[in-house]
Order: C-alpha cells, then structure tokens, then sequence
C-alpha cells in the first residue's frame, strides 16, 4: 500500500491533498497540531470507509525534537514513504521565537521541512516512485537574507513566510544534488492565493488583508487540480511550480552553491542546539 505524509494535512491544501490521496488508496498520514482538526480528518476517512488507512499524528514541527520524534514515529510504522508533503505554517505579524530559540516561520517553514526531508530518506529511497512536494517559492521569494536569517532586524511581518519559502527552494536544490541516486523528485510549489484558514496571529491590519485573501483567493480544489500531474509524472529531480506552470530552476533563486552553503549553516545549527 502506497504511503503519503502531509504536515499541515489538517486543514487547506493539504487537507485536499490527504484526502486525495486516501480517495487513491494510499495509506495518508497527517501531521498538525489540532486534535480536533486531525480528529475530523480521522472521521471523514471512517465516513468514507477510508478509516484504517486514515492516521493522524499530532506534532508542533516547530520544535526540532518533534520533528525527530515524528521521523522515529513514520520509520517505526511505515516501510517506505512515497508521496511526502511539507505544507505546515502560521504566519505571525509580529517576530516571535520558538523554545530553541529560533525565529518561528525559519523553525516551521524552512527547519522542519529541511529535517522531515532528510530523515526520510532512508524510507523514500524504499518506494518506487518517491516525490517530495514542498510549498516552496518557486525561486520568486528571495533573495535570502544570508546576514540576518532568523529575521532579527526589520522583521518583515507576513512577508517572514515569503523568506522561509526562498530557503525551500535551496533545500530543494541541494536535496536534489545529494539524492541523485536512486532519485528522489522534489517539486517546489508556489499555488498562488488559495482560499484557505491562513492560521496565523495577526496585527488587526493585516487581518483584515488576510480575511480578503480568505474569499477572493481561489479554490482549494483548483490550487490540488494544478499541482496534481507534478507529482504524477514529476520531471526528474529538482522542478518549481508557479500555479500549475513549470518555471525554469536554472535562475539565480536556485544557485547549487548558496544551496550548499544553506545545507552547511543548518547543519551546524542543528548540531550547536542543545539536546531537548
Ligand atoms: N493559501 C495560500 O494562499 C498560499 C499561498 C502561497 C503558499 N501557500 C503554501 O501552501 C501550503 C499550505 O497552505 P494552506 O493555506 O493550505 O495552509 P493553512 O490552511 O493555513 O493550514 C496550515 C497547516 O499547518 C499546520 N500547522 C500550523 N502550525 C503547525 C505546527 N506548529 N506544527 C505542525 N503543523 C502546524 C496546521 O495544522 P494545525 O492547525 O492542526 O496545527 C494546518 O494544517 C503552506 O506551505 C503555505 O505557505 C499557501
């Protein structure tokens, strides 16, 4: 039975996402922070007759240990992984750091993706056809702030997500280069606006933006429609995406050698954290 991991699987596109994939016949685990949002997900399944391949796994992924806990928790239940998702985010206008001490869109945007996409390795390399979809920018987010990326200067408010998104793309570049054999496709999408929660905590100014963007983006089935043949037939290794249109992964958003510095600074940051 194909499996599919989806963080942020509880609500919006990744939501529809999972819930595409269990109408497939996958196994769809998904990972939030919402008991009573992964619980519903658990009955639609069941309502569905869908219930036994249905899983939910409640995890804050802004944590690097939930993050290594949710790695340990796929690999003890699953063989492989075929489809894996990172879809996870919360805006915040205002900067706010997590209990590691890091800037709150770098830990849940960029950091746990970079983990969940590396720790499962081992498990993507054991299905056929393995694809990693990340809502990246698509190379139209940066450029990174090389000399500031926890954002501690001039905090951008929303735009903190827009960062993290230029730092997927490079982690989609390098995980590319590393996993060249047997090849793990990786897409970077960017789906537009999408009429989705947009969870988040927000200033009443942007608030009120975000409640426009809440009606006039498009619909959830529209934003899953376009990035549906990306990950059926995904170009070899390394695509980006801009609302169901391949863009070229060539530009300077997708330098190999700012990607290995990035792959190189996160490490050393992973290993300087004290254990928690
Ligand atoms: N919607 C748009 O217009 C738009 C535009 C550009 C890019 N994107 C990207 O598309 C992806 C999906 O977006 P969406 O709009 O569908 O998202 P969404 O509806 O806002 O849902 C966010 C998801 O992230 C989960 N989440 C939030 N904090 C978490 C945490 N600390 N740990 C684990 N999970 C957490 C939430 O689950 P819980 O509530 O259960 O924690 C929820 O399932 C995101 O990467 C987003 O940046 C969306």
């Amino acid at each position: 039975m194909p499996v599919t991991v989806i963080t942020g699987g509880t609500d919006g596109i990744g939501r529809a996402l999972a819930t595409t994939y269990l109408d497939r016949g996958h196994d769809v685990l998904v990972i939030g922070t919402s008991a009573e949002k992964g619980n519903a997900f658990l009955a639609g399944a069941a309502a569905a007759g869908a219930g036994e391949r249905a899983h939910f796994l409640p995890a804050d992924l802004s944590l690097v240990a939930e993050n290594r806990r949710v790695i340990a928790w796929i690999t003890e239940r699953f063989a492989a992984v075929d489809v894996l998702i990172l879809g996870a985010r919360f805006h915040r206008s205002t900067r706010a750091e997590t209990p590691d001490g890091l800037e709150s869109n770098f830990a849940l945007y960029y950091l746990s993706r970079h983990l969940l996409s590396h720790g499962l390795v081992p498990l993507l390399n054991r299905a056929a056809h393995p694809v990693v979809l990340n809502f990246g920018g698509a190379g139209l987010t940066g450029p990174p702030r090389w000399d500031d990326l926890q954002l501690r200067h001039n905090y951008p408010g929303t735009g903190a997500l827009g960062h993290s998104a230029a730092l997927c793309d490079l982690l989609g570049v390098r995980f590319t280069a590393l996993h060249r054999e047997p090849p793990i496709h990786y897409v970077l999408n960017h789906p537009g606006v999408v009429a989705t929660s947009f969870a988040g905590e927000y200033d009443p100014a942007t608030a009120a933006h975000v409640d426009g963007l809440r009606t006039s983006g498009k619909p959830v089935a529209l934003a899953v429609a376009q990035i549906l043949p990306f990950l059926d037939s995904p170009a070899t290794g390394l695509s980006a995406v801009l609302e169901g249109k391949a863009l070229p992964v060539d530009t300077p958003a997708f330098d190999p050698e700012a990607a290995a510095a990035l792959h190189e600074i996160t490490e050393k940051l992973l290993a300087d954290l004290p254990v928690r």
